[in-house]
């Protein structure tokens, strides 16, 4: 029981995430304008088993009694999204009127709201005269950020800007896996990427300027990478993909420029990065007060000499198998995901020299950790998602580790509150502390959410 006695610092933030389009429904409720998502998935073929966000969780109607379960749990941060479309016409004041209603609801209960700007939902009339290839979308979202830091930041302590860039250009732009849809665009993702970092960067200043309290930092998405073999061809590709994944967002952020190996690879690709325009970066690396981290899982890198515009392969077994959650030895999760918690410890300590200032105080926050486990209520009404209990256990004894050695952290959200409408993958992957029957759209706690909910009252890690 080594883990035993290992406590968390005083005032953590013990949260679960959420976001709009995943939990809300009520998609034509209240002045709510059509988003990208709606129309993404209302095409049929895109989405795993048809699904769509018209009904999610209820969350739009059912926020009370989720913001009871998240008291009962003894949570002290609820991470959500703003949804743009609810607040994109003049005027409408439904909307507004709600995130008022859930952001009080969640400060009567002692629980901090944590609010995510942008994750994914944009309104289908921005798309429609260009989405975020087109520069004036980053105005119109630091409108609404600003409106929005108008409406509520006199109640909300934690903001994030942007959740995820990297995913937005390369499931919306290269795969064709995500809203807006678009596939093999290496120019779209690229000017997308610095879009959304651009928008991020004016709701910053836009922040500054509204004198509000609180704090505000990007949500990206990181991903530690390890070589396949110590050949220094896949050292190399390990570098250059972290470029692409991890660098190309974090160093304009906190360093004002772009990495030069990755323009370099960009411009060989598409010449000059002509959407860059002068002042840009500055705008981009306005500095922040936070930084959100999303961590999943690593990427174990191999070289794949001439291949473009990505030299390299991200190598996973060939016989992975997803269902049992376990294959060569890998623990996987039922997404196939590999689990890998020493991996966060790495990252973050990464992150704490490399971006977090010379003093390395800048705090982090866990904006999202999770994993998919399909597990389902027994006969005596119980979900006993083990799996899901040794991913937190492990996962928060890495975050010791890095804690440990002076990384400053300031809170875990674990992703998600509750099985939600997981994008492509539609509702068949189950990611919540609470299982979600989606007939009755009843809630029921998972054995995880007690166990996470014991070590936030404790703040002190529990042995699993
Ligand atoms: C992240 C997204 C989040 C959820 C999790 C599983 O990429 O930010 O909305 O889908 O993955």
């Amino acid at each position: 029981m080594g883990s035993m006695g290992r406590t968390f610092p005083d005032g953590f933030l013990w949260g679960a995430a959420t976001s709009a389009y995943q939990v809300e429904g009520a998609v034509d409720e209240d002045g709510r304008v059509p988003s990208i998502w709606d129309t993404y998935t209302h095409t049929p073929g895109k989405i795993d088993g048809g699904g769509t966000g018209d009904v999610a969780c209820d969350h739009y109607h059912r926020w009370r009694e989720d913001l009871d379960l998240t008291a009962s749990l003894g949570l002290n941060a609820y991470r959500f999204s703003l949804a743009w479309p609810r607040l994109f016409t003049p005027g409408e004041r439904r909307g507004r009127e709600h995130y008022d209603r859930l952001i009080d609801g969640l400060l009567e209960r002692g629980i901090e709201p944590v609010v995510t700007l942008y994750h994914w939902d944009l309104p289908q009339a921005l798309e429609d005269r260009g989405g975020w290839r087109d520069r004036d979308t980053v105005e119109r979202f630091a409108e609404y950020a600003a409106s929005s830091f108008d409406a509520f930041g006199d109640r909300v302590g934690w903001w994030l800007t942007i959740n995820e860039p990297w995913i937005v250009g390369l499931l919306g732009y290269l795969h064709g896996l995500h809203a807006p849809g678009y596939s093999g665009d290496v120019r779209g993702e690229v000017t997308v990427f610095h879009h959304l970092l651009l928008a991020h960067g004016r709701a910053v200043q836009e922040f500054r300027r509204s004198g509000r309290a609180g704090r505000i930092g990007l949500a990206p998405n990181l991903i530690p990478h390890y070589p396949a073999s110590d050949d220094p061809a896949d050292v190399e590709v390990t570098w250059a993909s972290d470029g692409y994944v991890n660098r190309w967002f974090l160093d304009p952020v906190f360093r004002g420029s772009y990495p030069q190996d990755q323009r370099e690879r960009y411009e060989t690709l598409l010449g000059p990065l002509e959407f860059i325009a002068d002042g840009d970066l500055e705008t981009i690396a306005e500095p922040t007060d936070y930084l959100g981290v999303n961590y999943y899982s690593p990427r174990t890198m191999q070289a794949v000499p001439g291949d473009t515009p990505w030299p390299w392969r991200v190598v996973v077994a060939d016989d992975v198998e997803t269902t049992g959650g376990f294959t060569d030895g890998v623990p996987r999760t039922e997404g196939g995901t590999p689990i890998v918690p020493s991996g966060l410890t790495d990252l973050l300590l990464r992150l704490h020299h490399d971006y977090c200032g010379p003093a390395g105080d800048l705090p982090i926050m866990i904006t999202e950790n999770g994993a998919v486990f399909g597990d389902a209520p027994g006969p005596d009404g119980l979900v006993r998602d083990e799996r899901r209990v040794a991913f937190i256990h492990d996962h928060l004894a890495a975050l010791l580790d890095a804690i440990e050695q002076g990384v400053h952290v300031a809170g875990y959200c674990h992703w998600s509150l509750l099985d939600n409408f997981e994008w492509k993958l539609g509702y068949e992957q189950r990611f919540g502390l609470v299982y979600v029957d989606y007939d009755t759209l009843e809630r029921t706690v998972k054995e995880s959410g007690r166990y996470y909910g014991r070590i936030a009252v404790a703040n002190e890690l529990e042995p699993r």
